[in-house]
């Protein structure tokens, strides 16, 4: 599994107002916004392209049209706030909702809402701004990976080592891109420093 990590002046400063617990909720989610926007078209460096010639005033210039955009797949409810970034960098991506819930005793993620397309070799870029244990990126990934997925890139703001180890030994994700690799997860399995609870800053409790 390839990892990036986004080092950008811009995107730490985001990422510093997003860690900052006085931060509103209005104020999260445009920032969540920001980062993933940026992070989104970090992860985009790889989309083909084929060449294309427009009509500039001026005459005709030479440019690319992107091909083979990836299949969006955010993980319910925080990576929701992820998806308007993918889709203004990739306006013609299909996207495929998934719901996840981390049972806070276990750990484990619970599925309700599953809506991933059969995906026919085509790759996918899963949007969730937290990796914690991993559990809920490994278990997306396999279910991309059953629908057919090409090549499975996951996008989060905050990476924990012990879910990027987790998700390296599952070998079910080819890259990583991420804004930053925290600490290490606390007893509870939150992420530290972090940001806390990535859905509950944007929506609320659940
Ligand atoms: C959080 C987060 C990830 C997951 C990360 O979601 O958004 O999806 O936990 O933890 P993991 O790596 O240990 O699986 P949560 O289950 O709290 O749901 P929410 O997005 O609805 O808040």
């Amino acid at each position: 599994m390839h990892v990036d990590v986004l080092e950008h002046p811009v995107v730490a400063a985001q990422l510093t107002e997003l860690r900052d617990a006085a931060t509103d909720r209005r104020r999260f989610r445009q920032l969540l916004h920001q980062v993933a926007r940026a992070l989104v078209f970090d992860a985009a460096r790889t989309i083909p392209t084929t060449p294309v010639t427009v009509e500039s005033p001026m005459g005709p210039a030479n440019g690319v049209e992107l091909v083979d955009q990836p299949v969006l797949i955010p993980i319910l409810r925080a990576g929701l706030g992820m998806l308007d970034a993918g889709l203004e960098a990739l306006p013609g991506s299909e996207t495929g909702f998934l719901g996840l819930r981390r049972d806070e005793e276990t750990l484990q993620p619970t599925v309700y809402m599953n809506t991933i397309p059969a995906l026919e070799g085509r790759p996918v870029h899963v949007l969730d701004p937290m990796l914690a244990t991993g559990g809920s990126a490994i278990y997306a990934a396999e279910q991309v990976q059953a629908a057919g997925a090409g090549t499975v890139t996951l996008i989060c703001l905050l990476a924990a080592p012990e879910g990027i180890e987790a998700l390296r030994a599952s070998g079910s994700v080819d890259r990583l891109v991420t804004a930053s690799i925290d600490s290490h997860l606390n007893e509870v399995g939150f992420i530290v420093p972090g940001l806390g609870d990535a859905g509950d800053r944007q929506y609320g409790v659940d």
